[in-house]
């Protein structure tokens, strides 16, 4: 049976490690601000940008919202994006996605300012991220890094394989795993014989985007697996890209949904945002 890696506990310690620096910001005078913007009514992007208010208040950081109509232009939001660029008390800008159709992700993206870009989107901090010397960390593979920490796996020399090659997850993850030695595989839905790939690794990462599609089948014994899928089944359960139930038997670790990687997103998010107003007041 595999030992679980809960997100809530390894979330809550990294957004306890920013609160404390927030601490030590405000006593010398500095303030800590994200903001969040939120075009149209997607009612899981509400949830999420709800859950991000909420964390902010935990760490002591100020957070405002901006939560637009989905008739907003790609001009007005860069008009907003450009004030809260220039705003000295904002330090970290987050533009929740995906956008309403009629707003290029990529423009958006791209105008946001790479010292405010606390989901290391922006080019710029992906080149970073990539070549080794990266201010801010990517959320979501970041929090995975987090939990493997945690639990006291060494990834280097390891078989990692990903599965997924988004530019939020599976990209920035393979480098992840790669500054840390990892020997990486990165697979896709045109990858033939997946199931090849997976059996074969030692540390799983799976951000496919398809409810419960890893079975224990899939899986060598004893690999640590995270789960990085969230899905809503019919009946209204949540479950991931893995299929707990039979992989919780092969592996040696393996990550829940929910209550996994879901949360340690936000807790990077804080932890980026603290970071962001340590550059921009000269602390780093
Ligand atoms: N939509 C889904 N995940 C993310 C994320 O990490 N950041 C932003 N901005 N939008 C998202």
């Amino acid at each position: 049976m595999a030992k679980i890696i809960s997100g809530k506990e390894v979330s809550a310690f990294v957004k306890g490690e920013a609160a404390k620096e927030v601490k030590t910001l405000n006593e010398k005078g500095i303030s800590v601000c994200l903001a969040v913007i939120l075009v149209g009514d997607d009612p899981a992007s509400a949830v999420y940008v709800n859950n991000k208010k909420k964390a902010c208040e935990v760490c002591g950081i100020k957070s405002l919202q901006y939560i637009l109509p989905e008739s907003t232009t790609e001009q007005e939001l860069l008009t907003l994006i450009e004030k809260l660029n220039n705003d000295m008390e904002v330090n970290g800008i987050l533009c929740q996605l995906p956008l309403p159709e009629h707003i290029n992700e990529e423009t958006v993206i791209n105008a946001i300012s790479p010292k405010k870009d606390v989901d290391c989107f922006h080019p710029e901090n992906v080149g970073r991220l990539h070549i080794g010397n990266g201010t801010f960390k990517p959320c979501t593979p970041a929090g995975v890094m987090e939990m493997i920490h945690f639990a006291g796996i060494q990834v280097r020399g390891k078989k990692c394989v990903v599965v997924g090659r988004s530019n939020i997850v599976g990209k920035p993850m393979g480098a992840l795993l790669m500054a840390e030695d990892g020997t990486v595989t990165i697979c896709h839905s045109k990858t033939q014989n997946l199931e090849e790939y997976t059996k074969n690794a030692d540390i799983l990462v799976v951000a496919m985007r398809q409810p419960r599609y890893i079975t224990g089948d899939m899986v060598k014994d004893s690999a640590v697996v995270v789960d990085v899928g969230i899905h809503r089944l019919d009946d209204g359960t949540l479950c991931g890209d893995v299929d707990f139930n039979s992989v919780e038997k092969k592996a040696s670790y393996i990550t829940p949904v929910p209550g996994g990687v879901g949360p340690m997103t936000i807790a990077i998010l804080m932890q980026n945002t603290v970071t962001a107003a340590k550059m921009q007041n000269g602390l780093i």
